[in-house]
């Protein structure tokens, strides 16, 4: 059922109380009062900073940004006999609850309003009532917009679009506009509205092109956030070896999106652990690109550091928006450093209760989040992290071999316009024995640096000579890496 079906049916059936739970305010004003409308109802708004206003009323009721003021005027329309019944809209009201006074008259307003046609919306980002009420309310969540209203808005916006004074110019197909209603999901659509204006501000065209600024837009709107990062997904050509991971993906592919959606259930999620600098930050963006879905980092340390002392609140704000936004894939990166096996009583507690939240969470999430998690230091991971089930699969990421090495130079050299015929990259790879992907990347880079402040080419032996002259992290770190190995071994499966 649509949300607005759902609020209509809760206001005619004369509920007094209805707690809407949304992260988009404007859009669920909007709703209301169209509800309003349709049923014959006067709306009323209220805000701490506005007061309690009648419609499209310009001023206020007289003085009722007071929680207090504004009950009690309220309470004598609500009492009036013969006056059209209101839907009254109350911002951020569950914050004005905890006085007790406010409490009392709100008591006093439900018990005045139940069986009488008008109605009480609280609306709020989170929910949180207390109980005197809670029996009185009828609590509803809306998330993001839907892709199918996101694309309704869509098709509006376009409309105004092409019939507004500056003609902009809108060149999509059909299956465009599909696309880009999908790059919209995870905005509100006050943040679709800008962006689209911003789209065609500079040109004055709507075009496929501007899915580009969509990405950025978004991710410039998460990182704000700074909970979850929105990141750009990575094309599989570009990630050298991962066979074993490739294919693992290709048997998945139209698992949340395409034919083999709804018959198989979708996979849950990966870890990737293993050797840093491997690319395994790289294969998970790949990961979410064969999968078709949007890619999010959640940064377990932020959820620390950021805020301290609302450590657990913001974990579950973040595991609330992710529900929200599914279907996506929820990247975790070092995800050792947020969950440690230790820790214990140090902070008082606050990271074993962080696990516990996400713990549970893994276990009862439905099914449209994907998870890929990366670890380099796998051992110091609290062992519930592994047990069946919370991952498909375990994917040890080992330091490229001589193949590897050798695609790993060619995917290199022509990211940076060298053409890859010109170079030997067989006799590269011998060369870069222990050279992890990193390392290699960084090879090329340093000899295009070389070569462009000496005013020459770069070539196959410069890069030897940079080699040569730099020690590889695995070679200075082989204890480790054969440990890792060794604890891989059976454990996982090689990527
Ligand atoms: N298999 C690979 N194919 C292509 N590029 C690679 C590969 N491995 C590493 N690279 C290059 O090295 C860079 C760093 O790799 P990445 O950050 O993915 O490694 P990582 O395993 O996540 O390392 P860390 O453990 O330090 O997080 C990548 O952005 C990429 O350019
Ligand atoms: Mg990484």
């Amino acid at each position: 059922m649509f949300i607005n079906e759902e609020l209509m049916l809760l206001v005619k059936s004369k509920y007094p109380v209805i707690y809407l739970e949304s992260i988009d305010e404007e859009y669920a004003t909007k709703q209301l009062e169209k509800i309003a409308d349709g049923l014959g109802m006067l709306c009323y708004k209220w805000s701490v900073t506005e007061g309690l206003k009648r419609g499209e009323k310009e001023s206020s009721y007289y003085q009722t940004q007071e929680p207090v003021r504004m009950l009690r005027t309220v309470l004598d329309f609500a009492k009036e006999p013969g006056v059209t019944p209101g839907l009254i809209i109350l911002k951020d009201f569950h914050k004005y609850l905890d006085d007790v006074i406010v409490l009392r008259l709100f008591r006093d307003l439900v018990g005045a309003i139940r069986n009488t046609k008008n109605t009480v919306v609280i609306t709020a980002a989170e929910y949180k009532l207390p109980k005197e009420i809670e029996s009185d309310a009828a609590h509803i969540v809306t998330g993001y917009p839907s892709e199918k209203e996101i694309a309704n808005a869509l098709t509006d916006i376009i409309y105004e679009f092409k019939t507004s004074v500056k003609k902009v110019m809108v060149t999509l197909a059909r299956e465009d506009t599909a696309k880009m209603a999908r790059a919209l999901k995870g905005l509100s659509m006050h943040q679709i509205k800008n962006v689209l204006n911003q789209c065609v501000a500079d040109d004055n065209i709507l075009d496929i092109k501007d899915l580009a600024n969509i990405e950025t837009y978004k991710k410039k709107i998460f990182d704000q956030e700074g909970l979850l990062e929105f990141c750009i997904s990575e094309s599989r050509d570009d990630l050298a070896d991962f066979d074993n991971l490739k294919r693992w993906l290709a048997d998945r592919k139209g698992s949340f999106s395409g034919d083999a959606a709804g018959t198989l259930p979708p996979p849950k999620g990966i870890m990737l652990m293993g050797v840093q600098g491997c690319g395994k930050s790289l294969a998970i963006k790949v990961v979410a690109r064969e999968l078709n879905l949007p890619i999010y980092r959640l940064d377990i340390g932020g959820l620390y550091s950021k805020y301290i002392g609302e450590t657990e609140q913001n974990l579950k704000k973040v595991l609330m928006i992710v529900e929200k936004l599914c279907p996506l894939c929820l990247w975790i990166d070092e995800i050792e450093k947020g969950f440690a096996a230790s820790g214990g009583e140090i902070d008082g507690g606050v990271s074993q209760r962080i696990l516990g939240t996400f713990l549970t969470w893994m276990q009862e999430r439905k099914g449209g989040c994907f998870l890929a998690a990366t670890a380099n230091n796998i051992r110091a991971l609290p062992p519930e992290f592994l047990r069946k089930g919370r991952f498909d699969e375990t994917f040890f990421v080992d330091l490229p071999d001589k193949n590897a090495r050798e695609s790993l130079f060619k995917i290199h050299f022509s990211k940076r316009g060298l053409e890859t015929e010109k170079f030997d990259c067989a006799l590269l790879a011998d060369k870069a024995a222990d050279f992890s992907g990193a390392e290699i990347e960084q090879a090329v880079i340093s000899a295009l640096y070389k070569a462009s402040g000496e005013k020459t080419q770069v070539t196959t032996e410069t890069i030897i000579e940079g080699l040569r002259s730099t020690k590889p992290l695995a070679a200075l770190k082989r204890e480790d890496v054969l440990a890792l190995r060794e604890w891989a071994k059976g454990r996982t499966i090689p990527a």
